[in-house]
């Protein structure tokens, strides 16, 4: 009996501690700077494929909507900066900065919708591993 009390507050302790690190993409997680600049970089370095609004053009998906969700719902945006530094653009992947990635990053997730906030996207690298688009 009492072993089950501890593994039942180690549980909880666990769990509680691993959602307190996240934070939702829709808490207001870039400024509304972020996503002009990212603007401007998607249109030179992006729109050619992924087309003007997003709407995804022959190979290339969308990134709003149907196939926003089906890659980035569940993932902390780390893992998506990543993802595209390492295959995007696919003729020259890598060329991108850090920086205007996820600035693009941050044009994305306005065209999804969320809401722009007060602290610059790229202000704290770690953060981005806490910060999750919800399912
Ligand atoms: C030359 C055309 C081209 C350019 C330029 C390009 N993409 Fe792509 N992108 C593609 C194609 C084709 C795919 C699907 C195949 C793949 O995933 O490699 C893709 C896939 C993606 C995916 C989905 C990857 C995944 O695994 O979820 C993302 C996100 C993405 N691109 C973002 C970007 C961003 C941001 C830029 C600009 C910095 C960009 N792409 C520039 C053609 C392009």
């Amino acid at each position: 009996m009492k072993r089950c009390v501890l593994t039942f507050i180690t549980l909880g302790l666990y769990v509680s501690s691993a959602t307190a690190q996240q934070v939702s993409v829709a808490s207001g997680v870039f400024t509304e700077a972020d996503a002009q600049r990212g603007l401007a970089s998607y249109g030179s370095a992006c729109a050619t494929c992924h087309g003007r609004n997003l709407e995804g053009k022959g190979d290339a998906p969308g990134l709003v909507g149907v196939s926003f969700n089906a890659g980035w719902k569940g993932k902390p945006l780390s893992e998506r900066v990543s993802v595209i530094k390492e295959t995007m653009p696919p003729n020259n992947p890598g060329i991108l900065p850090d920086e205007t990635i996820i600035d693009v990053v941050a044009y994305i997730l306005k065209m999804n919708k969320y809401p722009a906030g007060a602290t610059s996207l790229g202000a704290d690298r770690a953060r981005l591993e806490q910060i999750v688009v919800p399912r």
